[in-house]
C-alpha cells in the first residue's frame, strides 16, 4: 500500500471522511442517552444499555472511575469512535457536570463541530449557556437536537425563539415534531418532505422501526391522527413562509443551527439526526498556528488537549490525549515536542475508550490518540514532524471557591506533592500556593464537587489523605506592576506558573484592597468564557 505520506490523494480521502464532535448539554438533557444510542447506530454497541453510568444500568465504558460511578455523573472525556455511512466518526466525550468545565472547554477546543442537546421542556439552560459560548468563541458550527419529545415539551416556535433570543444564534428546523408527550407520533422532515414515524420500542433498545410518507398522502392522518395531521400541515406552511432557508455557509461559521427533533430514550429521531449529521458537519479544517494557518493535509502534526492520570487501576500511568491537526500518524514515528525541541518517538499510542487500550498503529487529522506520557506533555503541546509549530492559549477557567488543603500524615508529603502536581496539571483544580512557603496551599475550583473529587482521587490513587476546609474566599485576580511592590505586598498566593495572585471575599473587598494599594495592578480576567 502507498503511504498517504507519498499519496496526497489517500490522505485527502481520510480527511475528508472525518467528523470530530463534542456533546454539549445541561446536565440530564440527554447527552449520556444520545451517545449510547449514536454508538447503537454507529454499529460501535449492540444493545443500547451498556454506555449509561446511572445506578441500576450498566456502566459506560467511559465512566469508569469509582466515583463517577457512585454518582453517576461523568467526570472524565474519553473518545469514542465509529463509522456511518463511509464517515469516520469521533465523538469527544465530555463532562456533562457544571463542575468539571475546564475539562469540558479544553475537550471542545479539539472538535470540529458540537452537538447541542436541549431538554424540550427545559428549552435553554445556565449549562448549555456556558459550553455554547465556548463553542462560539471558537467559530465552530453547532447542531442542535431537541431531546425528550415524548414528554410534554415546550412549543417547538417557542423553542426556537429561545435559541435565538438567548443565544443569539439563528435556529432553523430541518425536521419539525407531530405532537409531544404522550401523543408524539414522530417527525416531519422539512427537507425531503417526509413524515418520519416512529413506535415506542420495549426500553429503546432495539434499532426503531421507521415508516414514511409525504404530507399530503392521506395515508398521515391515519397514521398520526386527523388533529395532528392538520396541526402539521398548519406549522409547515408557517415555517415555510416566515423562517429562513437553511443556510450551510452560515451553519459552518456558527451563525446558523439546523435543529432535529426527537426522544433518544425512544430512539426517536436519532439516526436521522446522525445522517444528516455526517453530511452537514465539517471534516477538519486549518489550524491557528504561530507559523499562519496549518492545513489538514500538511506533514503530520497533532496538539495535546487533555491530560489524564491513572486512568485505570491496570494502566497506572499518565495519559496524554491527543488530536491529530495534520497528515498521517503511524505508531513510531519520530517527531518534535515543539515546547522543548526535543526528539520522541511515538510508540506508546492507544485508543481512549475507556479501559479498553487497543494499539493505534495510525491516525488522521481529527483523530484521538491516546500518548503515554511520561510527564513531557502539557495542555496545548504540538508534536510535528517537520516545523516548530506552537498553537496560541489554551482556555483555563477562572475559580469561584477556594479551599484550603492539609496532610494528615505528614510522612507522605512526597506523594502528596506529586499528586497534587499531576493532578493539578489534568485540570481537576488549580492550586495556589502562598509565597512564604509555610503555609498550606489553595486549591481553586468552580464548585465544590471538584474539591471532592481531588480528595478523592488523592485518596484512592495516590493513597493520600487530606483534609480540606471551604474558604470565604470566592474572587481571585492576577497582579501586575513593579515586581518590587509585588513581592512586599503581604497577601499574595502563586498560581502554578509561579504568577502572583490575590484572593478576595466579595467585590469589595477586591475594590476596597485596590484603593488601599494603588502601587499594585489588578489584571482584569482574560476574556469570560
Ligand atoms: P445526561 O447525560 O445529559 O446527564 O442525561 P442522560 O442521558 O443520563 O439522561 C438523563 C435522564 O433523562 C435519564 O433518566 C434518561 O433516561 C432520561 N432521558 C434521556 N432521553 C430521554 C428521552 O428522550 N425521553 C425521556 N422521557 N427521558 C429521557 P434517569 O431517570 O436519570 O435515568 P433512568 O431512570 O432512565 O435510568
Amino acid at each position: 500500500m502507498t503511504s498517504p505520506e507519498t499519496n496526497p490523494a489517500a490522505l485527502s480521502s481520510e480527511i475528508a471522511r472525518r467528523r470530530t464532535f463534542a456533546i454539549i448539554s445541561h446536565p440530564d438533557a440527554g447527552k449520556t442517552t444520545i451517545t449510547e444510542k449514536l454508538l447503537l447506530y454507529g454499529g460501535a454497541i449492540q444493545e443500547a444499555g451498556s454506555v449509561t453510568a446511572k445506578e441500576g444500568r450498566s456502566h459506560t465504558k467511559s465512566d469508569w472511575m469509582s466515583i463517577e460511578q457512585q454518582r453517576g455523573i461523568s467526570i472524565s472525556s474519553s473518545a469514542l469512535t465509529f463509522e456511518y455511512a463511509g464517515r469516520h466518526v469521533n465523538l469527544l466525550d465530555t463532562p456533562g457536570h457544571q463542575d468539571f468545565s475546564e475539562d469540558t472547554y479544553r475537550t471542545l477546543t479539539a472538535a470540529d463541530s458540537a452537538l447541542m442537546v436541549l431538554d424540550a421542556a427545559r428549552g435553554v439552560q445556565a449549562q448549555t449557556e456556558k459550553l455554547f459560548a465556548v463553542c462560539r468563541n471558537r467559530g465552530i458550527p453547532i447542531l442542535t437536537f431537541v431531546n425528550k419529545m415524548d414528554r410534554p415539551a415546550q412549543d417547538p416556535f417557542e423553542l426556537l425563539e429561545q435559541l435565538e433570543g438567548i443565544l443569539k444564534i439563528t435556529a432553523v428546523p430541518l425536521t419539525w415534531p407531530i405532537g409531544d408527550g404522550p401523543d408524539f407520533k414522530g417527525v416531519y422532515d422539512l427537507q425531503t418532505q417526509q413524515v418520519l414515524a416512529f413506535e415506542r420500542t420495549s426500553g429503546g433498545k432495539h434499532r426503531a422501526p421507521m415508516q414514511t410518507s409525504g404530507l399530503d398522502d392521506p395515508k398521515l392522518d391515519a397514521l398520526v391522527g386527523a388533529d395532528l395531521a392538520a396541526k402539521l400541515r398548519e406549522d409547515v406552511e408557517l415555517i415555510q413562509g416566515a423562517m429562513p432557508e437553511f443556510d450551510p455557509a452560515k451553519f459552518l461559521t456558527g451563525e446558523l443551527t439546523p435543529v432535529f427533533f426527537g426522544s433518544a430514550m425512544n430512539n426517536f429521531g436519532v439516526e436521522h439526526f446522525l445522517s444528516n449529521f455526517v453530511d452537514l458537519a465539517p471534516p477538519p479544517g486549518a489550524v491557528e498556528t504561530n507559523l499562519g494557518e496549518r492545513g489538514p493535509e500538511a506533514p503530520f502534526a497533532g496538539f495535546i488537549f487533555k491530560l489524564q492520570a491513572n486512568m485505570s487501576k491496570q494502566h497506572r500511568d499518565r495519559t496524554a490525549y491527543m488530536r491529530v491537526m495534520s497528515g498521517h500518524f503511524e505508531r513510531g514515528m519520530d517527531v518534535t515536542h515543539t515546547r522543548t525541541g526535543r526528539k520522541l518517538r511515538l510508540s506508546q499510542a492507544h485508543t481512549l475508550f475507556a479501559q479498553d487500550r487497543e494499539k493505534v498503529e495510525e491516525a488522521y487529522p481529527g483523530d484521538i490518540v491516546g500518548l503515554v506520557n511520561p510527564g513531557v506533555f502539557q495542555i496545548g503541546d504540538v508534536i510535528s514532524l517537520d516545523a516548530k509549530v506552537t498553537l496560541p492559549g489554551f482556555p483555563r477557567f477562572t475559580p469561584e471557591t477556594f479551599a484550603t488543603i492539609s496532610l494528615k500524615d505528614v510522612g507522605k508529603r512526597k506523594a502528596f506533592m506529586k499528586g497534587l502536581t499531576q493532578l493539578a496539571e489534568e485540570g481537576v483544580v488549580q492550586v495556589f500556593y502562598p509565597t512564604d512557603g509555610a503555609r498550606d496551599p489553595y486549591l481553586g475550583a468552580v464548585g465544590p464537587l471538584q474539591f471532592e473529587v481531588f480528595q478523592a482521587r488523592l485518596q484512592e490513587e495516590y493513597g493520600v489523605d487530606v483534609e480540606m476546609h471551604v474558604t470565604s474566599y470566592g474572587l481571585v485576580r492576577w497582579l501586575a506592576g513593579d515586581p518590587s511592590n509585588v513581592a512586599r505586598f503581604a497577601r499574595h498566593v502563586e498560581d502554578d506558573q509561579g504568577r502572583p495572585v490575590m484572593l478576595f471575599r466579595s467585590k469589595y473587598d477586591l475594590e476596597y484592597t485596590a484603593e488601599q494599594h494603588p502601587e499594585i495592578e489588578f489584571l482584569p480576567l482574560p476574556k469570560d468564557l
